[in-house]
């Protein structure tokens, strides 16, 4: 018997128009759908994905053990994460077993800080893995913003707020452009680095983008001390983009 396919599929930052025509038709033929999810909680990339899906489609919920009670540093963290991604690995590969192609949801793109990743460095030893990639959600939100992220030969960066404070600080530092993903409760770390370097100003802050329970506001102008996980702060580049057409820095016609 034929063994079936894994697909990491990209299904975007959450607004079911940006899943890409690709990952449209590749789950409306998946007979089989893995998507990560919080206990209690409703998947963000099953939300996205859910209009695209067979009837009928096995739906398979992979619960996370802990999302953010546990430091990701924790011992007993990584040992029920490292069980976890072993025990998901094992249902997908009974299913292929006999047959099955199983699409696994990802947020925004699967390769990008994506669980999908911890899944696919055990499923490749065996399984052809197939990646379909996904428009992120700094992508998707910027474009909310209508921030332009980077232009001509400046960098960009992406740091998790997980980082400790001393290095958030050094990296921002730097004149790059600037997305800061994974804030939740690092949210007051990341505000306060932002205000001593001095770019908090010019920041905005993004919830939930794209979705209908988006928040997109000034970063100066969210008072509260805390975030939601689903969340990011842009940081344009310093010196950002000229705002009138003669201050460009290429020839004028
Ligand atoms: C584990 S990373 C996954 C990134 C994802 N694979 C991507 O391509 O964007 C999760 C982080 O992405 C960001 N994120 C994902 N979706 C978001 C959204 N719709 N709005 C704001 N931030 C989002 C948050 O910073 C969150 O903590």
């Amino acid at each position: 018997m034929n063994v079936g396919t894994v697909f990491g599929v990209g299904v975007g930052p959450g607004d079911p128009e940006l899943v890409t025509v690709k990952a449209a038709q590749l789950l409306g033929r998946a007979p089989v759908v893995a998507y990560f999810s919080k206990r209690g909680n409703v998947s963000n990339a099953f939300s996205a994905a859910q209009r695209y899906l067979q009837p009928g489609a096995e739906q398979l919920p992979l619960i996370y053990p802990y999302t953010v009670e546990l430091s990701a540093r924790d011992p007993r963290y990584i040992s029920a994460l490292r069980g976890f991604y072993l025990q998901a690995s094992a249902s997908i590969m009974e299913r292929l077993a006999r047959g099955l192609d199983v699409a696994v949801l990802c947020e925004g793109d699967p390769l990008f800080y994506g669980s999908y990743l911890h899944l696919h460095a055990i499923l490749q030893r065996e399984h052809r893995c197939v990646v379909i990639p996904g428009i992120t959600s700094f992508a998707g939100c910027a474009a909310r913003a209508g921030l332009p992220l980077v232009s001509t030969d400046r960098v960009f960066s992406v740091l998790p707020g997980t980082l400790p404070e001393a290095e958030l600080e050094q990296r921002l530092r730097a004149p790059d452009a600037v997305v800061i993903i994974k804030l939740g409760r690092n949210f007051a770390k990341v505000r306060g680095v932002l205000e001593r370097v001095g770019r908090a100003a010019d920041a905005t802050y993004v919830e939930h983008g794209t979705t209908q329970r988006e928040r997109l506001l000034p970063l100066r102008e969210k008072t509260d001390a805390q975030s939601v996980y689903f969340s990011l702060i842009l940081v344009p580049q310093l010196g950002a983009l000229p705002a009138r057409a003669e201050e460009a820095p290429w020839p004028q016609s």
